[in-house]
């Protein structure tokens, strides 16, 4: 047995506990709990679950520097098209060993849980073969799910449709879509339908990429809410992106947010991607590019946060940390009053682990697997202002990684101590 001591845990953090654990998970949270062959003490500071990027490209990341991949005008279609000549290239190898990259970068940084994008438009179905084979490989350190995302569309790449479905049939967890890169609404709505049908017939979770556009026009969230309604799989499906819905008008914005609190349906955030992507055509004013992050969270509507990309055609930086993603969120957001912030750390830890559908084995509780992160901070208002550092990734009771804690000299001659 194993116990951690001086632990102020998110969301009961007012006073400090114990956290004891056995073979791997949590055995009991509280004071003076009984002795275990090793004590940790946390020193007061923060645990928290760990963080959970509900949306990434593994496939695509270190990709955005190799020959052919510069988006010279910074917009999600050329993105597109880049990606299109890249990924003639790809093989089963060079896949393998940039997710494997961009999940240890992830990880070093406090994520244990991933949902990650993977290509399907592809004969060889090259990523999504590398993707499953890692997926099985690392499953005690890091939980992913895979989404059989058609970047090239569901019918404007030929065959699109039947490739998600192949990828389901080899083990995607997901089903994924684009339906505002379809060549024409009717056949977006097409997909939507598709990926619904597809979802049901293989008892699988639906992720689309809905609307990723400034085009007030595209409304594919309100179809695909209808339909997983209808179907009664809401909180098994998510919107990712919903950029346009940041744009719609507020009758038609209203109207929806009450049939969203009726499905149950999930949305993911990507701050820095599409404060990066979106607005291009915008002179000024310029759009933020988010979806409305802030009416969704305060209406009771599962939100989180999410990386989306590392170096890759559509986004030259990124990097793993959720910490980061959160920063520039809640700024873009507009989500920074003093209750927001005591909470925010929701938006990329049990919000994405709600989006995600895995909140049977996630939280600090007794019974659940012994997955936590040990902050520099002893609150959450400390942790997001500080940004603050993860100083250790704790997964079934071991250590994924821990680090020194930081030291520097402050010089200023007032103070001249050591911190
Ligand atoms: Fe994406």
């Amino acid at each position: 047995m194993k116990k951690f001591t001086n632990a102020r845990i998110y969301r009961q953090h007012d006073q400090v506990s114990e956290i004891l654990v056995e073979n791997g998970a949590i055995k009991e949270i509280g004071k003076d709990l009984s002795k275990a062959d090793e004590e940790i003490d946390l020193k007061g500071r923060l645990v928290v679950p760990p963080y959970v990027d509900a949306h990434l490209h593994l496939d695509y990341v270190y990709t955005g520097r190799t020959t052919g991949a510069t988006n010279t005008s910074g917009t999600l279609f050329e993105g597109i098209a880049r990606w299109h000549d890249v990924k003639k290239t790809q093989t089963f190898e060079d896949a393998r060993t940039r997710a494997l990259k961009g999940i240890r970068e992830e990880v070093s940084r406090g994520v244990q849980f991933i949902r990650t994008h993977i290509d399907v438009d592809d004969p060889k179905l090259t990523g999504l073969k590398a993707m499953l084979e890692i997926r099985e490989q690392l499953k005690d350190n890091v939980t992913i799910q895979i989404v059989a995302f058609p970047q090239e569309g569901m019918y404007a790449y030929k065959g699109g449709d039947a490739m998600v479905e192949e990828a389901l049939k080899m083990g995607a967890d997901c089903v994924g879509a684009i339906p505002h890169f379809e060549w024409a609404r009717e056949i977006g709505e097409k997909s939507i339908h598709r990926t619904v049908e597809l979802a049901v017939k293989h008892d699988k979770l639906i992720d689309v990429h809905c609307d990723e556009t400034d085009d007030v026009m595209s409304r594919f969230v309100q179809l695909l809410n209808a339909l997983a309604m209808a179907e009664g799989i809401g909180t098994r499906t998510t919107a990712s992106h919903t950029c346009s819905f940041g744009s719609a008008d507020n009758a038609y914005a209203f109207r929806m947010m009450g049939l969203f609190q009726q499905s149950g349906l999930n949305f993911i955030s990507l701050p820095t991607e599409n404060a990066y992507l979106q607005g291009r055509q915008d002179s000024y004013p310029k759009r933020r590019g988010l979806t409305r992050v802030k009416e969704l969270w305060e209406g009771g509507v599962n939100v989180c946060f999410g990386q989306d990309s590392i170096n890759d055609p559509w986004y030259p930086a990124g990097n793993g940390n959720l910490m980061n993603i959160l920063d520039n969120g809640i700024h873009l957001a507009q989500t920074m009053s003093f209750g927001e912030l005591d909470r925010c750390l929701d938006l990329i830890t049990y919000n994405g682990a709600k989006t995600l559908n895995v909140e049977d084995q996630y939280g600090i509780e007794a019974g659940k697997p012994a997955n936590f992160l040990v902050l520099d901070a002893d609150s959450p208002f400390e942790a997001v202002r500080q940004r603050a550092d993860v100083l250790a990734s704790i997964r079934n009771g071991e250590y994924l990684f821990k680090r020194p804690e930081p030291r520097y000299e402050v010089e200023l001659d007032v103070f001249r101590k050591t911190r």
